[in-house]
């Protein structure tokens, strides 16, 4: 990563010529047209410096991590929510290697059939009304099942046995699922249906990431989800990021992982820690550098105040691209790979930052808002909530490019 921003802001000589070469490239492969409905034109302009580097190489590998802790099992790749961010069908390129993607859109299920991908995918949230039932049936989705409503739906539908049903059981996360005592004649009745194909097991971990939860440990789930389907001889569906790293105890056929995919970890250990690699770095520039004198104040609300004579670098990205409001003062920062901090409230454009230790900064430095360099994870502890969260958040302002 360094050595690529390295390449795209050299110096100050030859970097203004470099920034617009690196703008051309973002324009062309960014997903924000600059006109609505029509692609992003190849042209010299000057636009904002963020943007999403996207690392399908880290992806590849941290798919191939889950292969390797989950050696026996084929792998649904969750590319739910446009892969965490990553985009859809950028994430789906990525996973070429997994036997399956699930996700919760129908619409981007469908998208990816017309494009021609033949794998299977998973619906995570199964259909909302019966009018989803020939769709899914037409465009080849499995799909979860997990209510009285659902299975009441199916009930009304005779057809072609096309519809591959994954059973869905409420081990304890009380979201979604059938519960244990009710499973068993959930499966019956998806049995006697004739236009069943094929009926999975699924539940979802809800503490995997705590070897042993005091309230909820995986044991207790799985205890539960073998007394709800003692007998049925069906293909299970049960594993999380978390549940793929830190139980391998625990066998299902096909896993589902999701964070660990792109980079991030479910908790437990850092991500670097399980050997993931980031797939997405965000990086921008600085568009303003002022020194503040000791007791003026920074930002809307003025909520900071400078203790001391203070460089400040004003970094051209803010909550509309995804960058939590949340973030406190003291959230990381790195400036050309010295780690500095937040200082001041989060604005729509804009973030201020200290730049008192790095006095070299200046309007050619790389400003890593996470990514390489800066683990995601540590970003989101700062504002209070997780890397899956920043990673979905990402707005559609940041130039993308796959790398
Ligand atoms: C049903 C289901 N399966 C799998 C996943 C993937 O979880 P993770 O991203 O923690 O691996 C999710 C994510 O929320 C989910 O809802």
């Amino acid at each position: 990563m360094n050595a690529c921003v390295g390449q795209v802001f050299p110096g100050k000589d030859k970097g203004f010529f470099r920034w617009l070469e690196y703008n051309d490239k973002a324009l062309s492969l960014s997903s924000y047209p600059l006109t609505p409905g029509r692609p992003a034109k190849k042209t010299r302009t000057m636009s904002r410096p963020l943007v999403a580097y996207i690392d399908i190489a880290a992806m590849q590998h941290n798919l191939s991590v889950v292969r390797l802790n989950a050696p026996r099992s084929s792998i649904w790749a969750v590319i739910k929510a446009n892969g965490y961010g990553h985009g859809l069908e950028r994430s789906v390129r990525a996973f070429i290697d997994a036997d399956g993607y699930a996700l919760t859109e129908i619409e981007a299920a469908v998208h990816l059939r017309d494009l021609g991908y033949r794998k299977p995918l998973l619906l995570l949230e199964g259909f909302f009304s019966e009018h989803e039932l020939p769709i899914i049936a037409h465009y080849d989705l499995d799909f979860a099942v997990h209510s009285e409503e659902q299975l009441a739906m199916l009930e009304t539908k005779v057809g072609a046995p096309r519809l591959k049903v994954h059973l869905k059981m409420n081990t304890g996360m009380n979201r979604l699922g059938f519960h244990p005592k009710d499973f068993r004649a959930a499966y019956d009745r998806l049995k006697a249906l004739q236009s069943v194909q094929s009926i999975s097991l699924m539940t979802h971990m809800a503490n995997a990431e705590v070897l042993a939860h005091q309230r909820l440990p995986v044991s207790e789930q799985m205890r539960r989800f073998e007394e709800g389907a003692r007998g049925l001889d069906a293909s299970r569906n049960l594993s999380n990021s978390a549940t793929v790293l830190l139980h391998p105890e625990v066998f299902s056929n096909w896993v589902r992982p999701g964070i660990m995919l792109y980079g991030g970890t479910p908790g437990g250990r850092t991500a670097e820690e399980f050997g993931l690699r980031p797939a997405m770095t965000l990086t921008s520039g600085l568009i303003q550098i002022l020194d503040v004198a000791e007791g003026e104040a920074i930002g809307y609300g003025s909520t900071f105040v400078a203790p001391h004579p203070m460089r400040i670098g004003v970094v051209a990205c803010g909550y509309a691209d995804g960058y939590p409001r949340s973030a406190p003062e003291g959230t990381p920062i790195l400036v050309d790979g010295v780690r500095t901090r937040l200082v001041g409230r989060v604005s729509m454009d804009m973030i201020t930052i200290d730049l008192t230790p790095i006095p070299q900064a200046g309007y050619d430095s790389t400003i890593v808002l996470w990514g390489e360099g800066l683990p995601i994870d540590e970003v989101a502890e700062a504002a209070g909530t997780v890397g899956y969260e920043l990673m979905c958040a990402l707005s559609m302002r940041p130039h993308i490019v796959e790398r």
